[in-house]
């Protein structure tokens, strides 16, 4: 029996020629795999992955087997498979359950799916945004008694993930509880995915130790940066085709997705405004040359609306039916409930094509709405390039190493890699770019109280 759900195996030759050329740009799991392939620090560890099922993913996929892991694969958004890198998984043997375009309902068996080991319950989760995470634990809460915890969805996802939980209830009283129990610790890749750990934490309801991956600096200032920079206006552009010179873009959040989405529209030659609630990133904005405004100011003015904040309800209703016939609406953070789609539910939508839809306002104007609001770089295009999630992966594995092989030295709590490793991430990179490092001194080292080796910064340096 055929232990994946994918779109078509016949993808899979495709898929392992891409991911063939994505191990070329991914320098960090390449030698990830020459230092620890033959010691194998993985062996015994079971991960349930979550995290969109690309090319990039295919190639942390095999770094983690190649050190040992068992693993079981869920792409952690309907819309952000690439199924000729599911298929080239899928042929390798390695279970993945992903489709682009998938319902919810398949979204959550198929989270339920990662962690139905043949031999043992998961032990490892390897998260982005933490729906794994909360699938166990809310299961959990919900078998020891909370069960008013599922009884009134207030979404469509949660309305899903309520059914997928009341259905391996019945089908396998006291799994979660056995199975939150299993985990020794979990690695979250995203902004959205950390703030619901730290949320978790706070309220006494993590059980196991976590890494936040995403705020180690190759991470968050890179991938959410530069990876952005080079993704949001690919996204734009497979979607609309439309031209961006001379246009005018709002930027709602200018944090680190922000930043590179504003540099990504601003280097397409659009005029970009940015929004912000706090005074150092409006600043921030302001210093880098762009108009900060509020969105009430530019509703009706401007022709591209990207949300980056990872916050919600950010573009509302009354935004969307001030807006220009055309406008283009689209999200990067991680859940689609920065801009109030719901409240769209009651228009009259025409479908493009996938993940482009033309929603009509009561004024007759329309708007062109990207991947129903879900992160569009992903949804409309293939997400970011694989050097830059080189880094970010190469980052995962270090955590996935440490919480298996040292978990049960963390007391459950969130924990970001010591800078040593950061630093590591950063060098396994310069290579493949040409970059020639200067070499301090030990006087140098010395007068600002460092090694030679580095770390070069104190922790609480911003970069
Ligand atoms: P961040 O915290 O650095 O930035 C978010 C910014 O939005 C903050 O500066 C905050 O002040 C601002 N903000 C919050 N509410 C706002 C509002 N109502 N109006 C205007 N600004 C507001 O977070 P980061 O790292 O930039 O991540 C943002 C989102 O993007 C998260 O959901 C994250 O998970 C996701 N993400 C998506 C990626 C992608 O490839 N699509 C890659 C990395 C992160």
């Amino acid at each position: 029996m055929t232990d994946y759900i994918i779109r078509d195996i016949e993808l899979a030759q495709y898929g392992r020629k891409e991911l063939d050329i994505a191990e070329t740009e991914m320098p960090g799991l390449m030698a990830l795999r020459a230092e620890y392939g033959a010691a194998k620090p993985l062996a015994g560890a079971r991960i349930a992955g979550s995290l969109h099922m690309t090319v990039q993913t295919a190639v942390l996929i095999e770094t983690l087997t190649a050190l040992g892991a068992e693993v079981r694969w869920a792409s952690c958004n309907i819309y952000s498979t690439q199924d000729h890198a599911a298929a080239a998984i899928a042929a390798s043997g390695v279970p993945v359950f992903a489709i682009k375009g998938e319902t919810l309902e398949e979204y959550w068996s198929y989270t339920d799916q990662i962690f139905q080991f043949a031999d043992g319950d998961a032990n490892m989760i390897l998260d982005d945004g933490g729906d794994a995470t909360l699938y166990i634990l809310l299961g959990a809460r919900v078998e020891a008694g909370e069960t008013d915890l599922i009884a009134t969805p207030i979404s469509e996802e949660e309305e899903a993930l309520f059914a997928q939980i009341r259905k391996r209830l019945a089908a396998s009283p006291g799994w979660f509880t056995a199975q939150r129990d299993a985990i020794k610790g979990v690695s979250e890749e995203t902004t959205t995915g950390v703030h619901r750990l730290y949320d978790l934490h706070r309220k006494g309801l993590l059980p196991f130790p976590a890494i936040n991956v995403n705020d180690s600096v190759t991470k968050s200032k890179f991938d959410n940066k530069y990876g952005c920079k080079e993704s949001l206006v690919d996204g734009i552009r497979r979607a609309t085709d439309v031209m961006m010179a001379g246009k005018v873009a709002v930027v709602c959040g200018y944090g680190d997705v922000g930043k590179g989405s504003a540099a990504s529209l601003r280097g397409a030659g659009a005029r970009v405004k940015v929004t912000e609630v706090d005074p150092i990133c409006a600043l921030q904005a302001a210093m880098d040359g762009f108009e900060v405004v509020t969105l009430e100011d530019v509703a009706d003015s401007a022709d591209i609306f990207i949300t980056t904040t990872g916050n919600k309800d950010v573009i509302r209703l009354e935004h969307m039916r001030a807006m220009k016939d055309m406008a283009i609406v689209g999200n990067i953070g991680h859940f689609d409930n920065e801009i109030q789609v719901a409240a769209l539910k009651n228009h009259k939508w025409t479908n493009v094509k996938d993940q482009v839809d033309m929603i009509q306002m009561p004024s007759g104007n329309r708007i062109i709405l990207l991947s129903q609001g879900r992160l569009l770089n992903l949804g409309n295009a293939t997400g970011h390039p694989s050097f830059v999630m080189s880094a970010s992966f190469t980052n995962q594995v270090l955590a996935q190493i440490e919480l298996w092989t040292k978990g049960d030295e963390y007391q459950p709590g969130v924990y970001i890699l010591p800078k040593a490793l950061d630093e590591k991430v950063a060098r396994l990179h310069l290579d493949k770019i040409g970059v020639r490092l200067t070499q301090l001194s030990r006087e140098q080292a010395d007068y600002i109280g460092v090694t030679p080796e580095g770390p070069f910064k104190s922790d609480h340096y911003r970069y």
